[in-house]
């Protein structure tokens, strides 16, 4: 069991079709002890879903927005474990106004609110953890290729682009403790989040012509295994990379066959 004895916060369980959700399940599988956090309204949703993990798990409330969540959430994670081994940060977010195609006309307070709760709060929540991380702990954030410009994705995509880089700046100033920062860019999956993307649809579609091994939107198992590797010993000199479980999407320019 590749994580086996590890302590794990795992933040962004909604439902059960919440990447978070498949990473916590696979985590226990492979030896974790897990803490969800969730917030407000949704957290009794958070605790719904965690019912259904093998290991019953706590639910710490944290909005990666405030600043006594975060400071609550490193004194009540001292005080339960002490350390921390590993940490999914899966969580994003932007206002309707931000994606779906309007680009041009969203104003710049949709875009700050995207940047801040999909990107910048990777660094919140590193800044917050880190005096309880060990050399080899690892963070691993969730994120959607931003390489390129797709359609509708609008500033979640900008968000993301931030993200990509606040990773590898996290994993130059975390890397002399010993601290791993890797980013996971997973293809269109099904989940709460993707539903509020108009034309969602679009991008799925797009992955189901083109991914070379093919792609399941309703399957986030691949995308959980390969953070749980991440957050393993097995990934202990990697650090600043962004591992693509996309079914080779991101290596092709076209379907095989147009
Ligand atoms: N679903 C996809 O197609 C896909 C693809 C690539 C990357 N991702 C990324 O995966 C991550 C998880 O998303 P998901 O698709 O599992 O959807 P999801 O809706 O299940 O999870 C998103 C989570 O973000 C949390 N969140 C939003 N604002 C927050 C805040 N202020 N504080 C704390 N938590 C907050 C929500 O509570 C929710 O749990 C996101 O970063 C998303 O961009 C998703």
């Amino acid at each position: 069991m590749i994580l086996e004895g590890k302590r794990l916060l795992i933040t962004g369980v909604i439902t059960k079709d919440s990447i978070a959700f498949h990473v916590a399940e696979q985590a226990q599988k492979e030896g974790a002890t897990v803490l969800l956090t969730s917030f407000g309204r949704v957290k009794r949703m958070t605790e719904r879903a965690a019912a259904r993990l093998p290991e019953p798990v706590d639910v710490l409330e944290l909005d990666v927005n405030r600043a006594e969540d975060l400071e609550a959430l490193g004194a009540t994670l001292g005080d339960r474990w002490g350390q921390v081994d590993g940490v999914l940060h899966a969580i994003a977010f932007a206002p309707q106004d931000a994606l779906g195609g309007k680009f041009m006309s969203a104003p710049a307070e949709s875009a700050n609110a995207a940047f801040q709760t999909s990107a910048f709060s990777l660094k919140a929540l590193a800044g917050a953890l880190v005096e309880l991380m060990p050399r080899g702990a690892g963070i691993v954030g969730l994120d959607f290729d931003a390489t390129v410009a797709w359609p509708i994705y609008d500033w979640m995509g900008v968000a993301k682009a931030a993200l990509e880089s606040v990773s590898r700046y996290l994993a130059r100033d975390l890397g002399p403790a010993g601290i791993r920062v890797n980013l996971v860019s997973a293809g269109p999956l099904g989940t709460v989040a993707a539903q509020g993307i108009p034309g969602f649809d679009q991008l799925a579609e797009l992955w189901r012509r083109q991914a070379p091994l093919g792609w399941d939107t309703a399957d986030p198992v691949p995308v959980a295994k390969a953070v749980c590797w991440l957050l393993s010993d097995y990934a202990q000199a990697i650090s600043g990379e962004i591992v693509h479980v996309d079914g080779g999407f991101h290596a092709v320019g076209a379907p095989a066959s147009v």
